[in-house]
């Protein structure tokens, strides 16, 4: 691999090596080993462009593992804000020598735009791109998942919110079919459903009470209101009653269903406190999750 942009094209052998180099970082760190040198002397730029607080900090605690040098760009201070094009951002910041830019951007594509620009030797890293790709979010959902449950041919994965402008259901989809799930569901309002087209071989529904019935694992989504015209933002309350994650509508699901979600959740909105916070919940794993997925991925790319 030299880049990361999406899951979309990566076979199932990349991503269980992914996965098993991952697992072997987190437990190697439980043991003791939380840093490496596996990236001594290489440069990695995070370049968020849209608000984040798991993705950045954690691509930053895992190239600093690594024993990279890391410069997290401040766009809300840079150049950008007198009008500096993407591009000429692009070329001036990869005139310091970088080894790695990792890049956050609402327009789908950006992560794209810069493979093709960027000078040889730069590796990308997609850290989410509009609602085209969140590769890392991805992996890390599927580790997450590999922990608790070692067939994924036994699974059902339902994911439930805001299909329509989710990168990380695009990357989930992506990431569980290709390891071999037995059925994923997609469900939530009608007017935030994509196409089913675009999902050949996922079940796709309005109804969140037949759609979470046996379910092996339950992911839910943020309403992406940043992405949202507004004639599309449901009422909150009547979103809740019918689309909410509650204890009672939990126990439709399988035995000891995983409760995923990959933050920031909305209390109220998507997930109740009682279910996030419940003993079914691995919304903290997949935290915890993100900086090992984010080791591998950066060790896979750049060590030498
Ligand atoms: N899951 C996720 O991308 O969270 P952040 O927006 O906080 O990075």
């Amino acid at each position: 691999l030299r880049h990361l942009i999406t899951l979309q094209n990566l076979n199932a052998a990349t991503l269980v090596h992914l996965l098993d180099r991952a697992e072997a970082l987190r437990v190697a760190s439980a043991h003791g080993t939380r840093k490496l040198d596996l990236l001594h002397g290489r440069t990695v730029l995070n370049l968020f462009f849209e608000a984040s607080t798991r993705t950045r900090t954690s691509f930053e605690l895992a190239a600093r593992r690594l024993d990279a040098d890391v410069v997290n760009f401040d766009i809300a201070n840079s150049s950008t804000n007198k009008g500096e094009t993407l591009l000429d951002t692009l070329h001036t910041l990869e005139a310091m020598h970088l080894d790695a830019l990792i890049v956050r951007h609402r327009e789908g594509g950006t992560p794209d735009f810069m493979v093709r620009h960027a000078a040889s030797g730069v590796s990308v890293i997609n850290a989410g791109d509009g609602h085209h790709a969140h590769p890392t979010q991805g992996l890390l959902d599927a580790l997450t998942v590999r922990q608790h449950r070692r067939n994924f041919d036994a699974l059902t994965v339902t994911i439930c919110g805001d299909v329509l402008h989710s990168r990380v259901a695009r990357s989930d989809v992506h990431a569980f079919s290709t390891l071999g799930v037995r059925e994923l569901r997609l469900c939530g309002p009608r007017a935030l459903l994509p196409g089913a087209e675009e999902f050949p071989g996922c079940v796709l529904g309005d109804d969140f009470d037949a759609m979470v019935a046996g379910s092996d694992v339950v992911i839910m989504l943020r309403l992406q209101k940043e992405r949202m015209i507004a004639t599309l933002l449901p009422d909150e309350d009547a979103y809740f009653a019918r689309y909410g994650l509650t204890s009672a509508r939990l126990k439709r699901a399988a035995p000891g269903a995983l409760v995923l979600h990959p933050g920031p959740i909305n209390r109220g909105i998507e997930i109740a406190s009682e279910v996030a916070d419940g003993v079914q919940s691995r919304i903290l794993e997949q935290v915890a999750n993100g900086v090992f997925v984010r080791m591998a991925v950066l060790a896979e790319l750049l060590a030498r």
